[in-house]
């Protein structure tokens, strides 16, 4: 595994927010994840991993119709949770283990599918872990990232991407929809489907879910109240009944690799 400052900051953040992120119901919402899977339109004997992982329903999903799934962290808490989550299911087709996104540590085409989700805003280098998916998917197999996006107007997304990182240091940057898009042509992948959509975040109940010293939450609700007034980020923040808050626009992307052959 190739250490860095960051990755030391999402093991931290992600072993503080483990029991509650496994818990938020946006994460579990077994719609959402039912809307990726028939996105993706996994064939039975397909096996699939899911770079990281986190609480491991997405993975778990996959199992409940798949040959095999496999799903992958940087981070040991959330890794225990899904592996909980796996024996109360009772799928013994399922697997987590740690690794690091950057460096996939299997085969050339050895998945049928290579799925992500609500991760490639931690990452520092997004392009260079769907490059990763996109080697270790075999040709023609499937790759698909759900995550967080930003206004395509740089200044607006950088906004958000600052409230973001005073919030929880481990995000590095939610793209805009054309950079995802572009990541994806560049790995190599035909997009097939995608589709927008969005998580309206309660501001206080965001914050606390993250643990953000008090000191950087009231600079993030300055911001965020700001934004409400000024339209700055396109989050789109309001108040109401004396709360604030604000819209994360998300998209879904399922592509085919164009790869003729593992190693090409
Ligand atoms: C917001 S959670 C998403 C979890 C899950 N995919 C879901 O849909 O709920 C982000 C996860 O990305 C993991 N992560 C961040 N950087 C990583 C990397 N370089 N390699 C593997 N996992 C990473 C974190 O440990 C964390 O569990």
């Amino acid at each position: 595994m190739e250490d860095s400052a960051h990755k030391a900051v999402v093991q931290e953040s992600f072993t503080r927010q483990a029991e509650v992120y496994a818990v938020t119901p946006t994460v579990a919402d077994p719609s959402r994840i039912e809307r990726l899977i028939e996105a993706v339109d996994p064939a039975p004997e397909s096996r699939v991993l899911e770079v990281a992982c986190g609480p491991g329903f997405l993975a778990l999903a996959f199992a409940a119709r798949c040959r095999e799934a496999v799903g992958l962290d940087l981070t040991d808490a959330p890794l225990a949770i899904a592996e909980k989550n796996r024996q109360e299911r009772g799928l013994a087709n399922a697997r987590f283990q740690r690794g690091d996104a950057d460096r996939l540590l299997f085969a050339d085409g050895e998945f049928d599918v290579a799925v992500c989700r609500f991760a490639f805003h931690h990452f520092e280098e997004p392009g260079r872990v769907l490059r990763e998916m996109a080697r270790v998917c075999r040709p023609q197999g499937k790759v698909a990232v759900e995550d967080l996006v930003s206004s395509e107007h740089r200044a607006r997304g950088d906004y958000q991407n600052r409230f973001e990182r005073l919030r929880d240091p481990s995000h590095t940057r939610a793209l805009a929809p054309s950079e995802l898009l572009a990541l994806f042509t560049a790995a190599g992948l035909e997009v097939e489907r995608l589709y927008s959509g969005e998580l309206v975040q309660n501001l206080e109940r965001w914050l606390a879910n993250s643990q953000t010293p008090p000191d950087r939450a009231a600079e993030v609700r300055a911001l965020i109240e700001r934004d409400g007034r000024e339209d700055l980020s396109g989050t789109c923040p309001y108040l109401e009944d004396g709360q604030w808050f604000f819209r994360h626009g998300t998209l879904a992307v399922v592509a085919r690799n164009l790869r003729r052959s593992a190693g090409v």
